[in-house]
């Protein structure tokens, strides 16, 4: 975690972030991905999306939330007029996961790897400098806020990476739960109210 944190710090910019991560030696998740998944959409969005790792599809692309979970996802900030590539600028998103690498099976990372990642995540962050931070599911809440209960968490503002944060239930979930679906749309409309300077 100390090699992480000072691989982090010296990152100057997005690029050299990424390339820190192509060049962190001590994380196995590394050896067992295609690609490293480091982010999509608008660099300087007002918000930043943070999931947990990437799947077959993204690990294969190289880029964050290309399978079915994230169409889901597109679909669902499509709704509130946002999206990767937009017309304005300001209705971009940013994405990124805790992870870069994909995990053996698509387990869940263990705690160990997660504590890893989260310098790079904190400096992306930084780097990146998003309004509002949008923490995907349960391991990127245990990432940002050191919490996990997505279902108790979510939709309640919070700061994670020095920004205000709100925990969402993950696409991936909605997809086993459409009946969840009621609260994601509650918290994008909670989202779109803070973007419009709202509550
Ligand atoms: N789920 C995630 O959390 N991230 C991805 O990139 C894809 C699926």
């Amino acid at each position: 975690v100390a090699a992480a944190k000072s691989a982090a710090a010296n990152a100057g910019s997005l690029e050299g972030l990424k390339e820190a991560l192509a060049a962190f030696p001590h994380c196995d998740l590394k050896r067992g991905a295609r690609n490293l998944v480091f982010s999509d959409g608008t660099p300087g969005a007002r918000v930043m999306i943070i999931g947990e790792a990437p799947g077959r599809d993204e690990d294969r692309e190289g880029r964050p939330f290309v399978g079915r979970a994230g169409q889901l996802l597109d679909r669902m900030f499509a709704a509130i007029g946002l999206g990767r590539t937009p017309d304005r600028p300001e209705d971009g998103i940013y994405i990124t996961n805790v992870l870069p690498w994909r995990p053996p099976q698509n387990r869940d990372p263990t705690a160990e790897e997660i504590a890893m990642m989260r310098p790079f995540v904190a400096r992306h962050v930084e780097l990146a400098n998003p309004d509002f931070v949008v923490l995907m599911g349960n391991i990127s809440c245990d990432a940002g806020l050191e919490k996990r209960g997505i279902t108790r968490l979510r939709g309640a503002w919070t700061t994670a990476y020095g920004k205000p944060a709100l925990p969402m239930v993950h696409p991936a979930y909605l997809l086993r739960t459409p009946s969840a679906k009621r609260e994601a749309w509650a918290d994008l409309l909670s989202l779109q109210a803070r973007l419009r300077g709202g509550a």
